[in-house]
């Protein structure tokens, strides 16, 4: 019977140039029946049809073997893959799932995630419209969000209130009012979950009736006057913020409001009330972005309709076309006695979260924002994206750019996905 044979020389493969595609490496080649000694030469693009020179020893490939190594056809006016290019196969790393999370660079785990939760003092759960499957929750149905969020590895909650219209003023005096909505969910949490860090936002736009982070009052320069917001005046009642939630058993305060100098401020009064035990976190580089408004729709925070009020949060909030200004926000808390560093929002930024890595040894935490949050989930509930793939590829993209932890509104939703999907041991 005949059959296929092909003699190959180690001799013969291409060494220079990397001119020859992948059939160049059969320099000669026979067909034929060993028995009979019949023997053709079919292939040798490099020596022709005598065969190439230096054929001494060889080696025999099985007509499988044979066949790949053929010349490949060649589609006209396409050039020929470079075949010292291919001695190289990227995809030899991804071939399965065992060798891809071999090699894999980033992991999430629950245990990156804080989970920022709504409340208000009512008794009732209120849906967000703007944020599907999100909630205003009371207190006893908050409590149920933190057992369930930490039943997956959740460990971490920021709070963040609704505050009743009648409270609000421009001075934002019911931020430290001991006996408040954020004191009182503080200690029920740490009292039901003492191991769950509590975080609390230090801002004043939810007790604000002008919907802004700091006071709104008038500076006056020689005949003109202008409306600001009042840096100085702001930081004060930002310690005092902080000291209210301090006592009440924060363990950590997370100033979002970029005044400048609250950082500094903010530690130096926790550290003579005793608490120099709470972190801070500080929004280091918050922009003044679009992606907030579902937030502001869920507390009724945003800058209020009147005449006089700054309309935007332009004059504190960074400017998004800037990074190095992040650098130098992030140079200042780091002096100022901040332990974490925040990038806010999350995917539109994340050049921002790798500059940072890279200037800090501070760990990095990025706040997925309510608008990325809004986008996910409508184009899910359209059918449009497959939600759980697109959150945990984003949160996971969050980490590669450098994140620590990750505050989003996926976070329990995303936890219990990570436990089930890869197998993660649950807390
Ligand atoms: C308050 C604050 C805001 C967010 C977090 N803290 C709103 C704002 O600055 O206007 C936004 C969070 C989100 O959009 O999810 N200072």
């Amino acid at each position: 019977m005949w059959c296929l044979l092909f003699l190959v020389t180690e001799s013969c493969k291409p060494s220079v140039g990397g001119k020859y595609n992948k059939g160049s490496r059969l320099h000669k080649a026979w067909y034929g029946s060993p028995l009979l000694g019949r023997r053709q030469v079919v292939v040798c693009k490099r020596h022709g049809k005598g065969g190439c020179p230096e054929l001494s020893s060889g080696y025999r490939m099985t007509v499988e073997q044979a066949k790949n190594s053929q010349p490949k056809k060649q589609t006209p006016g396409i050039p020929p893959i470079d075949d010292s290019l291919l001695s190289s196969r990227p995809r030899r790393n991804r071939k399965t799932e065992a060798i891809r999370s071999l090699v894999r660079e980033t992991i999430l785990l629950p245990q990156h995630l804080v989970y920022p939760i709504f409340i208000h003092a009512d008794s009732y759960v209120k849906p967000i419209s703007s944020m599907p499957d999100c909630h205003v929750h009371s207190i006893p149905s908050l409590l149920e969000q933190v057992e369930l969020a930490h039943q997956w590895g959740v460990q971490n909650v920021i709070l963040f209130p609704k505050i009743d219209a009648s409270l609000k003023s421009n001075t934002a005096d019911e931020c430290y009012n001991p006996n408040g909505l954020v004191p009182r969910a503080i200690h029920e949490i740490k009292r039901k979950f003492p191991q769950v860090m509590v975080w609390t936002d230090i801002a004043l736009d939810p007790y604000s009736s002008m919907g802004h982070d700091g006071i709104v009052g008038d500076i006056v320069q020689g005949n003109q006057k202008q409306t600001v917001i009042l840096n100085d005046e702001t930081v004060e009642q930002l310690c005092r913020q902080a000291l209210c939630h301090a006592a009440a058993g924060a363990d950590v305060v997370a100033p979002s409001d970029m005044m400048d100098g609250r950082v500094g401020a903010i530690r130096r009064s926790l550290d003579a009330h005793g608490y120099s035990y709470v972190s801070i976190c500080s929004y280091t580089a918050k922009y003044a972005s679009s992606f907030y408004g579902p937030f502001r729709d869920a507390l009724e925070s945003a800058p209020a309709d009147m005449p006089g009020v700054p309309k935007d949060k332009k004059t504190y909030q960074m400017d998004p076309g800037n990074a190095w200004e992040a650098c130098r926000e992030m140079e200042l808390d780091e002096h100022e006695g901040a332990d974490m560093l925040m990038v806010k929002p999350g995917l539109p930024y994340l050049d921002i979260i790798r500059l940072m890595r890279e200037h800090t040894t501070l760990p990095i935490v990025v706040y997925q924002v309510s608008g990325e949050y809004a986008m996910i989930k409508a184009a899910a509930q359209q059918g449009w994206l497959d939600e759980k793939q697109c959150v945990l590829e984003s949160l996971l993209c969050f980490r590669r750019a450098g994140a620590n932890a990750i505050l989003t509104y996926f976070a329990k939703d995303a936890a219990k996905w990570l436990v089930e999907e890869q197998g993660i041991a649950r807390k």
